[in-house]
């Protein structure tokens, strides 16, 4: 596993954007593992422009969303459904939506959701590239601290540091949902390739922990060791300081 600093956010957004693209453009049934939150949404931008200007077709890629908030309608203005909508999907309105999977987070029966989800991503995957950001508290998905190594997609109830770090996209802490959906830490191994980033000084704490090369259950993310195709993108303020 690699960490590069590419120095500013722009320019690692920039750069994932074009992995994707690359990927999309060779291989037109490409399956991608997509992500949500503040980090990723630079790289939708700079994904979308590509997108745009060389009209590519995307009507046979498939794509696996990483989690859900447990109790939004998939309208909310925060559920994971309607940011994907407006940062991707409908921006490049090009995609096949039978082919766009999001967890259901309103699911009447929440644990059939969660076999639903693993057996489709199973069924469909290897996922080719997996993006992932990082919590403060180094989850990756919504995998939190002390998550199972094996876990498959599976229900979480949410800790204190995610909801407060949520929090700011919601018009107060008590309206930040307690639980998600998420793919599982053995969901997430199973795609061809990972890249994970993360900005900002917030960030630095836990990909230090990464950098110390061993997996540790309290720091979710340091699963991505056991992985053979793991790169890690960061800037300036989220590097890790040299020892
Ligand atoms: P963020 O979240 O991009 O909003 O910081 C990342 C994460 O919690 O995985």
């Amino acid at each position: 596993m690699k960490i590069t600093n590419l120095g500013t956010r722009d320019y690692a957004s920039f750069y994932v954007a074009c992995e994707l693209y690359k990927q999309m453009s060779q291989q037109c049934h490409s399956k991608l593992g997509l992500a949500t939150g503040g980090t990723m949404i630079e790289v939708y931008k700079f994904l979308v422009d590509l997108l745009k200007k060389n009209k590519l077709d995307v009507s046979q890629i498939e794509t696996f969303n990483l989690d859900e908030y447990v109790g939004l309608d998939a309208n909310h203005g925060q559920s994971y459904h309607t940011y994907m909508n407006n940062v991707l999907f409908k921006r490049y309105p090009h995609f096949n939506l039978s082919l766009l999977h999001v967890p259901n987070g309103n699911a009447v029966d929440l644990d059939e959701e969660t076999k639903r989800y693993e057996y489709l991503i199973n069924q469909q995957g290897p996922v080719d590239i997996q993006i992932l950001g990082i919590g403060e508290n180094g989850h990756i998905g919504f995998n939190e601290p002390g998550t199972d190594v094996n876990s498959a997609t599976h229900i979480v109830n949410l800790t204190e540091s995610t909801i407060n770090a949520n929090s700011r996209y919601f018009e107060n802490e008590a309206e930040v949902p307690k639980q998600a959906i998420s793919m599982g830490l053995s969901t997430i191994l199973k795609a061809q390739r990972i890249i994970l980033l993360a900005f900002g000084e917030k960030k630095r704490e836990a990909i230090e922990k990464l950098a110390e090369n061993e997996v540790n259950s309290e720091v979710p993310a340091t699963i991505l060791h056991a992985h053979p195709n793991v790169e890690i993108y960061v800037d300036d303020d989220a590097a890790p300081r040299l020892k």
